[in-house]
């Protein structure tokens, strides 16, 4: 059975009543269960886990070598500072993608760089909850490798 990690960085555990008109209203919950329900439809696996620490994330990262198939990946302000977690995906030789809710390229100078995309599978940004089932989507194209 193919499985997936869904890995949410700092501060995403607010989601639902941080800035609400910059990240929408969904909680982390219920993104989760979407993107869980999304999966199960399709008899793919999916397991959520937050953090707000970067050496977390990096463990999140290296387990996953050990029981899925790829990673669906918001790490958060650590997309434009870690070095740490480039070099884990890098690293873990799994597809990750990376995915943003707001459109980081339509904001601050500083969220247009990520240390993460040129180790990723590629990545979404702008389209809210739902770039996480776009991401599922893309994902599971990649590793079921169907009509590319
Ligand atoms: C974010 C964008 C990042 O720049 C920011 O630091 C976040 C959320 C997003 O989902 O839009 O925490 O990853």
């Amino acid at each position: 059975m193919t499985a997936i990690l869904l890995l949410h960085g700092p501060n995403l555990n607010l989601l639902g009543s941080r800035e609400p008109e910059v990240y929408g209203t969904m909680t982390l919950e219920e993104i989760n269960r979407r993107v869980i329900d999304a999966g199960q439809e399709k008899g793919v696996e999916v397991r959520a886990f937050q953090s707000n620490h970067e050496g977390a994330l990096v463990d999140a990262l290296h387990e996953a070598r050990g029981w899925a198939d790829g990673v669906i990946f918001n790490p958060g302000a650590y997309t434009h500072t870690s070095i740490a977690l480039r070099d884990a995906i890098a690293g873990i030789e799994l597809p990750v993608v990376e995915i943003h809710l707001s459109n980081v390229h339509a904001r601050e100078e500083f969220r247009r760089h990520s240390y993460l995309a040129p180790v990723c599978l590629g990545q979404i940004s702008g389209f809210g909850w739902r770039g996480y089932l776009l991401a599922l989507e893309g994902l599971l194209g990649a590793i079921q490798n169907t009509a590319k």
